[in-house]
């Protein structure tokens, strides 16, 4: 079930884009309108940064140009994803309560004059937040057009004012419960931190050296507790006048916010993703977060909410999309569950900080090289209609989270090159490239439903969630540990005995001690894997119960194990005790998946072929410049592609900068997949 349903079920596939109409003059909104209909544009996000035109002066209100927008909208058949215009509050606001404009961590207070200035614990600002969204609640509930609420804007700022120390406070006398509690669990003896009362905590700002890491995590937790309650309160007024279902738009693992404990806030699960063009990790890059993001909806059908149609304004060197990418990008993320592909934003800026960004119709107009490739992208993803709705369906799990993903970066650590997201990217990247589906989840998640569980980099887990993992291996499945995971419980502090602590026995290792590794890595010899050099890590720990699979070949760690496997019974648990190289990755992931009985989709994939499925299609992108011919095997008799609307034969072409939506495959092993429910999809 996905928020999106109703929508779907009368639209197909979603597409469109931001779309700021106060921007222009009228006649250009009904140029826009012609042009979104030729297209094949269904759903428009309005209102997003309209808050000063909507309500000019306080408690005075504009609605007559919104008013006619949303009519002709909907006269044109276009639905509506209205936002509440609270991420840029107008000039006014700040004047008349400065305290409303949020302060960085050197009490630097944010000026009027860009957007998101905002702070979220200023009582003034959730008021008038509040009272806008509830205006604009009760004046277009019931507009035709409306299909989709939209809650401020890409919520993941940080304020480190008064406010928000005071506000921090009492969400830790929350947590717990007394002072002494907080100080044993910020282990506040270390550097005579220990507070005798509340009210001498402050927020981690400006210091000499180092901040507590307890202090900075928890900051994270309470600073994304802030934005939620500030959704929320919008969200309530906005559900309360009808059932449109309410969504806001994430940034794929951006810090700001931890999205798995937004979940149930969301009737839909919306991200915002600008992958660089000119960097060829990217597509893979985008199908990890596209897998975060079906993962935070628990598997439900999401909505690709922002992306560029060619090239964005903040990078230094913006670098546009081909306009084959732009298709390539749409498609992947159809492939990976979203039910919406919709673009920053409809009609290039002319004036303010984005007029330099990419849109569907670009400055020089519809008759361009780019706006013919927006109008082909619409009739192609209606083709693809039949797959709204249809689940991914996932029997691998890879497991993130934000606090591993905060406390793994902070400083002082044994290395900063070992970074969580690397690590979930290296282990994600051979499961893509295979186009076995994988969720990413949290450690919090139901993990009864997977048959192979990944955790390439969680440093910090709490002592439940680590013995939900544990039990993975004990019911049968397949477990697969990085390196320097479980190091912290879920105060930061560091686990003592041999580690990872807590799966020390189901891994049959006991480690001794972290090594990051010289410039030049280190040798290791793989009994299973053939010679390679381990990079960046290494750690020192000893085989208990595990089988040995690659082994350090020098220097302190001559003879240690670096890659072991356990049996047990069913189950088998993996742990790679460093940073090992990409095609020796590729194999012991694989191999992890056939201990786990998971196949690919397809037997073979030609290098640079991207393959995913979708409910019972198998899309297949070729960005080579030569054509490649895939071999789908035995069990593809009566295959159709759905954008070419033609049947293919068992062998089909698949050209260069092509794509195919095939549908009809049998799979492999026999299975009729329709019958498995895919495990994050409760
Ligand atoms: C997003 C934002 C949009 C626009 C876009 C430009 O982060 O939500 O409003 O600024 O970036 O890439």
């Amino acid at each position: 079930m996905s928020g999106l349903d109703a929508l779907t079920a009368r639209n197909g596939l979603l597409y469109g884009g931001d779309y700021n109409p106060e921007q222009w003059s009228p006649q250009v909104w009904r140029e826009d309108i012609e042009l979104m209909r030729a297209a094949r544009v269904n759903l428009v996000t309005v209102g997003v940064f309209s808050w000063s035109l909507l309500e000019p002066s306080p408690g005075e209100y504009a609605w007559e140009w919104l008013d006619e927008v949303l009519d002709l909208l909907h006269g044109a058949g276009i639905a509506v994803d209205l936002a509440t215009p609270t991420a840029s509050a107008p000039p006014w606001l700040a004047a008349l309560h400065p305290e409303t404009s949020a302060v960085d961590a050197r009490g630097v207070r944010m000026s009027v004059g860009s957007r998101n200035h905002w702070c979220p614990s200023a009582p003034a600002y959730r008021e008038h937040a509040v009272r806008i969204a509830s205006a604009l609640a009760q004046r277009y509930a019931d507009h035709p057009a409306l299909a989709l609420w939209h809650v401020g804007n890409e919520f993941g700022q940080t304020c480190w004012c008064d406010l928000c120390a005071a506000e921090f406070r009492t969400w830790l006398a929350r947590r717990y419960g007394d002072v002494d509690a907080l100080n044993e669990a910020w282990g506040t003896a270390f550097w005579s931190q220990r507070y005798r009362d509340w009210s001498e905590i402050v927020p981690p700002r400006a210091v000499p050296y180092l901040h507590n890491p307890a202090q900075s995590v928890d900051f994270q937790r309470f600073t994304s507790d802030q934005m939620r309650s500030v959704y929320r309160a919008q969200a309530e007024v906005l559900r309360a006048v009808g059932d449109t279902p309410v969504t806001t738009n994430f940034m794929g693992f951006f810090s700001g916010v931890d999205q798995h404990s937004w979940s149930d806030d969301l009737d839909v699960v919306a991200d915002d993703h600008y992958g660089d063009p000119q960097d060829p990790t990217s597509p893979a890059r985008s199908a990890l977060t596209h897998d975060l993001t079906r993962g935070v909806g628990r598997g439900a059908p999401w909505l690709l909410m922002e992306q560029a149609a060619g090239g964005v304004n903040w990078r230094p060197h913006n670098v546009p999309k081909t306009t084959t990418q732009m298709w390539h990008d749409s498609l992947r993320a159809v492939a990976h569950g979203a039910d919406g592909i919709c673009y920053f934003q409809w009609r290039a800026s002319s004036a303010g900080a984005e007029s330099f960004h990419s849109a569907l119709l670009p400055h020089a107009g519809p008759d361009t090289r780019l706006h013919r490739a927006v109008q082909a992208q619409g009739r192609g993803l209606e083709a693809l209609r039949s797959v709204a709705g249809a689940p991914v369906r996932a029997r691998v799990a890879l497991v993130f989270d934000w606090p591993s993903l905060w406390a793994g970066s902070l400083p002082a650590r044994p290395s900063d090159r070992l970074r969580v997201l690397d690590q979930l990217e290296a282990y994600h990247r051979p499961l893509w490239r295979a186009g076995i589906a994988t969720d990413v989840v949290p450690p919090s998640a139901d993990l009864t439903g997977y048959d192979l569980v990944v955790l390439p980099a969680l440093p910090l887990v709490s002592d439940d969630d680590a013995a939900a993992i544990a039990a993975v291996v004990e019911r049968g499945g397949a477990l697969l540990v990085g390196p320097f995971s479980a190091v912290m419980d879920a105060t930061t502090r560091v686990r003592t005995g041999p580690f990872p602590a807590p799966w020390t026995q189901v891994l049959g290792v006991a480690g001794q001690e972290w090594r990051p590794l010289p410039d030049d890595g280190a040798p290791v010899r793989g009994e299973r894997y053939g010679d390679f050099r381990a990079s960046v890590w290494s750690e020192l720990v000893d085989a208990r119960g595990a089988e040995v699979l690659a082994t350090y070949g020098g220097g302190d760690l001559d003879g240690d194990p670096c890659v072991l496997r356990r049996a047990d019974g069913d189950g088998a648990a993996w742990y790679v005790s460093a940073v090992v190289p990409d095609e020796i990755l590729e194999r012991i992931v694989l191999d992890c998946a056939a201990d786990a009985g998971v196949t690919a989709p397809l037997e073979h994939v030609p290098d640079g072929v991207e393959v995913a499925v979708r409910g019972d299609v198998l899309l297949a992108l070729n960005p080579t410049s030569r054509d490649v011919v895939l071999d789908l095997g035995a069990h593809a008799d009566d295959v159709r592609d759905l954008l070419a609307g033609a049947l293919v034969g068992r062998r089909p072409t698949l050209p260069a900068g092509g794509a195919l939506a095939l549908c009809g495959l049998r799979p492999a092993d026999g299975t009729d997949q329709t019958d498995q429910t895919s495990g994050g999809d409760e």
